[in-house]
């Protein structure tokens, strides 16, 4: 039997996901040892292999076969646009994408103004403001902070995650409007969808008893 091998998003989302499997007995005690600087893990018996990948790559990996399952997020999903089939919601990580700023920033959004949107997502960004609004803005790409720039006068509003509140509230800012939900998903290689229906099928059925 050939290895089926899983790309996971680093960090929060990558432990969530070793729970779930732990869950239905998929184990993998060395990826656990957080101090190590081991890229790849194997469980011999279930001939899986795990590795650990920067969340945007995942969708990289899984396009081009070199894994043939990824878990990452749905932000990261829409954002790539690769060429991959997503089989399943695995219900954590959940949170919103949307547009925030300042109060002051609604009308802005609601007459269309030419206006500036930073974001570390402009894909999304520009597919919700050109495709779903009909509104022409200028998209700032950032790489993180994203709530600064409204604040600092970067831009009038932002495109970003949300998921408790806390950062936009200890910055004066507020949800305007939502973009769509996310979570994390459970991303598959579609050559590895024929190839490997049956493993694959058996794994969705077995994580929908504990999700
Ligand atoms: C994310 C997101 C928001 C924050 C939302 O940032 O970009 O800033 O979390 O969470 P909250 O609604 O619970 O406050 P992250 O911590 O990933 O860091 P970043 O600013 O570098 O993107």
């Amino acid at each position: 039997m050939r290895y089926l091998t899983f790309a996971l998003g680093k960090g929060r989302l990558a432990r969530h996901t070793l729970e779930l499997f732990e869950k239905i007995g998929i184990t993998c005690e060395e990826m656990k040892d957080e101090t190590s600087r081991k890229l790849i893990f194997t469980n011999e018996d279930l001939k899986f292999r795990f590795f650990l990948a920067k969340g945007p790559d995942v969708p990289t990996y899984v396009e081009y076969g070199a894994a043939d399952i990824g878990i990452v997020g749905r932000d990261t999903i829409l954002e790539e646009g690769r060429k991959v089939h997503e089989v399943m919601d695995l219900g954590y990580g959940a949170c919103r994408m949307c547009v925030c700023g300042p109060k002051k920033a609604a009308p802005l959004l609601e007459h269309h103004e030419l206006i500036r949107v930073a974001t570390k997502y402009p894909n999304i960004a520009k597919d919700y403001f050109y495709n779903t609004k009909h509104q022409t803005v200028e998209i700032i790409k950032l790489n993180g902070s994203i709530e600064l720039a409204p604040i600092v006068g970067l831009a009038e509003v932002i495109v970003d995650i949300v998921e408790t509140g806390s950062t936009l509230k200890e910055n004066g800012l507020t949800v305007l409007e939502e973009v769509c939900p996310l979570s994390a998903r459970m991303i598959v290689n579609p050559v590895s969808m024929r190839m490997e229906i049956d493993r694959i099928r058996d794994l969705i059925t077995r994580l929908r008893t504990v999700i």
